[in-house]
């Protein structure tokens, strides 16, 4: 992320939205109940936000379903639907510095990263969804008789939106582009950790004039908020992007209503560095790709594949980097790494870095907090990691590097294909057909050559095997928000 920053003070955001968003009214809980969202890099508990539950789902669900049943939303021009979706990406663009400071504020993400990234990544998915509403088409077929046959592209319905915590701005983008372009209605339920960046995104499409109860948002826990979303037999289709597990119980709850499912699941990706990459460029992508977001990415390089040969170079440039990381505040400009979200998710991660150990992988850098105060973890990386270890084979969520060494080409797409995730992979090398054949080997929804996390809202992205089901962004995100429609007209 080579990016130039201004080092401009950066002021705190005021929390302003903190009660459920429901058929365009801010109301508190049925409940009365809150939870405390907490800034993880000191702990101090930032806001008091309304804990959602059934009772809230249900008057989500009526108000969306009485918005897309009865309401202006999916009878609009489709070209006024995407007017109104850019009014909302100018809206987000206008108030972008403080929706990256909040961002910062309840996940811990560094400020130059939510500037840099999350929320220019937001504006650009909502401009390009935008692009989309009307031109959404369907075919006309050439069947046999006296009949015209077209289909129809019709939105799916009242639509359930369930999202993490690692990026919950840009999940919200992800999720509300292509429903909002289809003409769908929402309830979203956003991660626990992190309700506010949604809860403002909501105030802000109510702003840009899109109807009460086209988006509606539960904050909530899962089991509860969550649940009740996914039983509701007023929601047509859930979009989920979380844990593996968690996505597991959901389909089979979805399963009782045939709801329609999309999934983004977790991964272990691997990137393979060739001993003919461009070592320097190589070095800087298998870093960031996985110390980015502290760690935090579904998609992140966790499984680095180096050639023998180039292995030990390789590995003290590693070593160096990590050296020259800046952990720390993640409101100073200059910070590269924040604390991780939430204690739950440190502890997990430091056990990670205690099996590493007991399965006798080489720590080389890190391996423990760094400092006394927030869920911060030093880069961490380990050396002479085996297939079958656990922190080969388990998602661990954070800054945790393992390095494993590989011989060639025959031996590599098999191991790096070798696990039950399928989400990304990477490949170093300065040879073109080496690169292409590797790309064609590897079960993974996205392969970068010689680059690493580089995302656009027009490129599909998604899971094989159990890192998913669908894929989000591009034309393809489009397709799980649409039912299609075949019309038979008799001509004779
Ligand atoms: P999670 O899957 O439990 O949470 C994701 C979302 O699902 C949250 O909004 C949560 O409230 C909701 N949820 C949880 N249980 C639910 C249920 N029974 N019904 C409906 N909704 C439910 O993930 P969590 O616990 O935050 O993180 C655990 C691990 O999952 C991480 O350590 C990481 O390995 C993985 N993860 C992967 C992500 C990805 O982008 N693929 C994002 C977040 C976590
Ligand atoms: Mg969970």
């Amino acid at each position: 992320m080579a990016t130039v920053l201004e080092k401009k003070k950066v002021t705190r955001p005021q929390v302003r939205q903190t009660q459920c968003f429901i058929g365009g009214k801010w109301i508190p809980a049925a409940s009365g109940k809150t939870f405390e969202t907490i800034h993880p890099a000191t702990e101090e508990v930032i806001a008091e936000v309304a804990e959602g539950d059934k009772e809230d789902i249900d008057a989500a669900v009526e108000a969306a379903r009485e918005q897309f049943d009865g309401g202006e939303w999916s009878k609009m021009d489709a070209r006024d639907r995407g007017i109104l979706m850019n009014k909302l990406a100018d809206l987000i663009e206008q108030e972008a510095d403080e929706l990256a400071a909040l961002e910062t504020l309840d996940n811990g993400k560094p400020i130059r990263d939510a500037r840099a990234a999350d929320i220019p990544l937001v504006i650009d998915t909502l401009r390009y969804y935008a692009g989309w509403a009307d031109k959404i088409q369907g075919h006309t077929i050439p069947v046999r008789g006296e009949y015209f046959t077209y289909t129809r592209r019709e939105p799916v319905g009242v639509v359930g939106q369930i999202i993490p915590w690692n990026f919950p701005a840009l999940m919200v983008a992800w999720k509300w582009g292509p429903a909002l372009a289809t003409g769908c209605t929402i309830v979203m339920k956003p991660a626990e950790q992190t309700p506010l960046t949604c809860l403002r995104m909501a105030r802000l499409a109510q702003k840009a004039g899109i109807p009460d109860g086209v988006i509606n948002v539960v904050p909530g826990y899962g089991p509860t908020a969550g649940a009740a979303l996914v039983k509701h037999r007023g929601v047509d289709k859930i979009a989920f992007t979380g844990e593996g597990g968690t996505a597991k119980i959901i389909q089979r709850e979805a399963l009782e209503t045939m709801k329609r499912c999309t999934f983004e699941l977790g991964g272990k990706s691997p990137n393979i560095i060739f001993a003919d990459a461009d070592m320097e460029a190589a070095v800087e992508g298998a870093h960031f790709g996985l110390y980015f977001n502290q760690g935090q990415c579904c998609c992140a390089g966790s499984r680095l594949f180096v050639e023998e040969r180039v292995h030990d170079e390789f590995v003290d440039r590693l070593k160096e980097k990590n050296r020259q990381r800046k952990i720390g505040d993640p409101f100073d400009p200059e910070t590269e790494q924040g604390p991780q979200v939430d204690k739950a998710q440190f502890d997990k991660i430091l056990k990670y870095i205690d099996i590493g150990k007991q399965e006798g992988a080489k720590l080389v850098t890190g391996g423990k907090r760094h400092g006394e105060e927030g869920y911060f973890i030093e880069p961490t990386l380990f050396t002479g990691v085996k297939d079958e270890m656990k922190i080969a084979t388990d998602e661990i969520f954070g800054p945790v590097m393992s390095v494993l060494k590989f011989k060639n080409i025959n031996e590599i797409a098999d191991r790096a294909n070798r696990t039950n995730y399928g989400l990304a992979a990477a490949v170093w090398t300065r040879d073109i057909a080496k690169a292409h054949k590797m790309a064609a080997k590897l079960r993974a929804g996205t392969v970068w050559v010689n680059c690493y996390d580089v995302f656009d809202a027009g490129a599909p992205f998604g899971g094989f095997k159990e890192s998913g089901l669908g894929r989000e962004l591009g034309e393809a995100g489009l397709a799980n928000y649409t039912e299609l429609k075949t019309v038979t007209v008799s001509l004779s």
